[in-house]
């Protein structure tokens, strides 16, 4: 049996439920892979942990300081990197450096914020391909709402010609609760930091951002293009009164934050802005915090699905779903051979 060390970069919520997840399916990884999947270090800016033989849940709220950084990450062996720092998309964030290091060394990496694959996408794809290290972000690409799997494995082999998306979560939830309870935009959206969905900063929610990163790492990371930030067109909610909902409401329409892909003469345009949807079209009854996407492909005509996941879980289920994948090849390819 082969045995899988994993770290985990970042212990904010999502770093910290991804760590119990994998230690309640050890059992499982080890039915299903023949695994030994064994924790070997976790660590957060400024503290981590460390154990060769694998860290026990009772242990992860007892970090040591000084234990942290990619040189850390490094020391611990870890066959995988898990990166769940917070995401900074015009810097790269403490991410990148834990990037760089694990994909130049080889090791599988599974990335969970968004901020450096959106800052540096290209060097992180060219880094993982030197190195033969596999590069999964099912975590940064709208998490427990399958976006990037659906490209690369539901629809494989279709051209892909359309992609819409309901992609944050809170500008949904903003827009369903202005639009079906009537409350304004400043009471919604202290809803939303209330229940913790909502970015440290709820400009990079309200102004589109979020939404435009997980759109261009799907559009990079999916379709094979090479966007920056300067490529896409990006419009938010923060300017939708209440009169322009009522308007839309006596219409029988109902607005949505969207971010969209479209292929132009063999090139794929990228945009995130409001679109307004018929009560008959499924995107118009996706509600709260929920997510959504629709690809349309020359073969398979047109696919919706819809994420409702409970966070910070479904991230965590959507980053180990990740370490299947690569247990999945590693198991029939692996590292040692
Ligand atoms: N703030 C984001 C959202 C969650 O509302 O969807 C992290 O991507």
């Amino acid at each position: 049996m082969k045995t899988y060390k994993i770290a985990i970069a970042g212990f904010g919520g999502v770093g910290r439920a991804t760590a119990s997840l994998l230690l309640s399916r050890r059992v499982r990884y080890h039915q299903v892979y023949n695994a030994n999947v064994r924790l070997v270090a976790v660590c957060g800016s400024r503290s981590g942990l460390i154990n060769a033989d694998g860290l026990e849940e009772e242990q992860l709220d007892r970090l040591e300081d000084g234990l942290s950084g990619p040189g850390f990450i490094e020391e611990s062996g870890a066959d995988v990197l898990i990166e769940a720092g917070p995401s900074d998309f015009r810097t790269g964030g403490p991410g990148l450096a834990y990037l760089r290091s694990a994909l130049s060394a080889g090791r599988d990496t599974i990335v969970i914020s968004k901020g450096a694959l959106v800052h540096s996408g290209k060097q992180l794809r060219d880094l993982a391909r030197g190195s033969g290290a596999m590069l999964k972000l099912s975590g940064a690409a709208a998490a427990a709402l399958p976006t990037i799997d659906l490209v690369n494995h539901s629809l494989k082999g279709c051209e892909v010609l359309e992609i819409e998306g309901i992609l944050n979560a809170t500008t949904n939830f903003l827009l369903d609760a202005m639009t079906t309870r009537r409350i304004g935009f400043d009471t919604a959206l202290h809803e939303a930091q209330q229940g913790g969905f909502a970015e440290a900063d709820p400009r990079n929610d309200t102004e589109g951002w979020d939404t435009a990163c997980k759109l261009l790492i799907l559009a990079n990371f999916g379709l094979g293009t090479d966007l920056t930030m300067d490529d896409l067109t990006v419009e938010g909610i923060q300017s939708v009164t209440r009169d322009r909902i009522e308007a839309w409401s006596k219409e029988g329409l109902v607005p949505k934050l969207v971010g969209s892909l479209t292929r132009v003469n063999g090139t794929v345009r990228a945009k995130v802005g409001i679109r307004t949807y018929p009560l008959s079209d499924p995107f118009a009854n996706i509600r709260g915090k929920d997510k959504a996407i629709r690809i349309i492909t020359d073969a398979m005509g047109e696919t919706i699905a819809i994420g409702s996941g409970k966070e910070p879980l479904a991230t965590a289920a959507a980053a180990l779903k990740d370490l299947d994948h690569i247990l999945t090849v590693r198991a029939a390819n692996p590292l040692s051979a």
